[in-house]
């Protein structure tokens, strides 16, 4: 099946089983805004704690906050973002659709590399066994012409950018013949930075009202607050703060589902380090934050990192570990090395000193800062894209299942009377009512066993348990493991400390 159809399969998926559905969809939705029905805003929260305990509970030197989405609009001039938030945008004048210029190249830039695969792959079907594929890549005529292009064009897009030379994009993208994918044409309007900050007005307008900015990531809310924390926690250098919150972006191009929305939430942390160590701690978090993604089982194949070439204003370096998602690898998160540039601009903004004090030293400094930011929708995608499966049977049917790491599942087991009759509701209802406590269970007891099966599969519960006429009279029940199918009998005393284990926060953060 086409990657395309595998998407929009998994886009339908979580609307049918109460994932995530368009907002205000009784009124044909809102563009790039999205709601989580019930079970996605429990795997949201699920990914959402493995985030906040692999920060907050395993580094004694990293603590929470919550700070509001409204700030003093100066921030967002000192943080930059008044002045350079954008993105260039330009318009097809025949379609009247609006794209954003960067992404159109780059587009572009990875249709090179799409061409060279396609030698690859027509080469190595050619050469069976004897294939040797980086021999070919060096070697081949048409290989590295399409290469040299790409090298070309990627260079003249990274000068265009860093120099913010929108007449430049333009041209390229003229150059390139890149036409709009909706009229076909290369009737470009001119390229035009567009700010992504939303604003509103706050107070009355006869107090004279102040606009304010939706936040559009929550890290300036750590920044304008870490001294505040380090005082009050006695927090010593290296120390880091976490947050989770929505942030706002009036993205121009809005797509791919909740890959890039105009409201969604992000898992930050700021990590207050020395200045002189950045280096050392940028390539550590790098590491670390892998490890996390690595460690819900998807395989490492599916992930990677991508070293930027145009830095965010605030920038010294930065890292980005993309995941591979059914429209190609992409961003899920970004680790940043960002200097003193945020503290430094609050003081300078602010008026105020923000130095840290250093105890050993007697030394007053600025601390410089390490960020890991990751979108909690993004990250939400890229668990359901690598757990989606239509699976084939040996008995000729196929089930979707969702293989989630039992640990995000929002559903840990499903409780399943054979019939409903005879006591055995009464005796599931009764296993619900003792495990309710431990984890999350669903009681189902509507249509043919089989039929409950898939449902639960769909869902992505790791296990079920089937209480038939057996239960009543050993006290034991059928456990199905949604990935083998296979079932085993256990004794339902037995069920807390067979399934807790599995399906626990705790066990995936003991992997790390
Ligand atoms: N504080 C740094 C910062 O905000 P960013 O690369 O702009 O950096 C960080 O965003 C992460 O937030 C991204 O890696 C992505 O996962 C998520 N994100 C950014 N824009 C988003 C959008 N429009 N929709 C969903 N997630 C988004």
């Amino acid at each position: 099946m086409a990657q395309e159809d595998v998407f929009k399969k998994i886009v339908a998926h979580c609307k049918e089983y109460g994932f995530v559905f368009p907002s205000s969809d009784i009124y044909d939705g809102l563009g790039a805004v999205y709601d989580y029905g019930q079970m996605g805003v429990e795997l949201k929260n699920n990914i959402k704690q493995y985030w906040w305990q692999s920060m907050v509970l395993l580094h004694d030197n990293i603590v929470g906050i919550d700070s509001s989405i409204f700030m003093h609009p100066t921030i967002w001039k000192a943080s930059g973002h008044v002045d350079a938030f954008n993105d260039p945008l330009i318009d097809n004048r025949d379609s009247k659709k609006r794209y954003r210029a960067d992404v159109l190249i780059e587009d572009q830039i990875a249709k090179y590399d799409e061409k060279i695969q396609k030698e690859v792959e027509k080469a190595r079907k050619r050469f069976g066994d004897s294939f040797d594929e980086a021999q070919y890549l060096a070697t081949s005529k048409n290989v590295l012409e399409h290469a040299a292009k790409r090298d070309e064009l990627h260079e003249r897009y990274k000068k265009a950018m860093n120099d913010g030379n929108l007449e430049e994009l333009r041209q390229i993208i003229l150059d390139e013949g890149i036409v709009c994918p909706i009229s076909g044409t290369k009737n470009w309007t001119d390229v035009r930075q567009f700010n992504l900050m939303f604003s509103t007005e706050m107070g009355s307008t006869s107090d004279g009202s102040m606009k304010v900015y939706l936040r559009p990531e929550t890290a300036q809310g750590i920044f304008v607050n870490y001294l505040n924390v380090q005082k009050t926690g006695r927090m010593k250098l290296p120390f880091g703060i976490a947050q989770i919150g929505k942030a706002f972006r009036n993205e121009i191009v809005a797509r791919q589902f909740i890959f890039r929305m105009r409201e969604f939430e992000q898992m930050e942390m700021q990590f207050f380090i020395k200045p002189g160590t950045d280096m050392d701690w940028f390539k550590q978090w790098k590491a670390t934050r892998l490890k996390w993604h690595l460690a819900l089982g998807f395989g490492e194949q599916n992930y990677r990192y991508h070293d930027h070439e145009k830095l965010a204003h605030y920038a010294a370096a930065a890292t980005d570990i993309e995941f591979l998602m059914p429209f190609g690898f992409k961003e899920v998160e970004g680790i940043h090395s960002r200097t003193n540039w945020d503290l430094s601009q609050h003081e300078k903004y602010s008026g105020k000193s923000i130095k840290y004090f250093d105890p050993e030293s007697g030394e007053s400094f600025t601390p410089h800062v390490i960020e890991t930011s990751i979108g909690v929708d993004r990250m939400f995608l890229s668990v359901m894209c690598a757990s989606y499966e239509e699976q084939q049977l040996e008995n000729g049917e196929t089930r979707t299942v969702l293989h989630l790491p039992a640990a995000l599942a929002p559903v840990k087991l499903g409780i399943l009377p054979l019939v409903k009759k005879d006591g055995l509701p009464e005796l599931a209802r009764q296993i619900q009512n003792d495990l309710k406590f431990h984890f999350n269970c669903q009681y189902d007891e509507k249509d043919t066993i089989g039929k409950r099966y898939r449902r639960q599969d769909a869902i992505g519960t790791p296990y079920c348990i089937t209480v038939d006429y057996q239960s009543l009279e050993d006290g034991t029940v059928t456990l199905r493991n949604r990935d083998t199918m296979e079932q085993e009998r256990v004794a339902i005393k037995e069920l807390n400390n067979i399934i807790a284990d599995k399906v626990t926060i705790t066990s995936l953060l003991k992997t790390l």
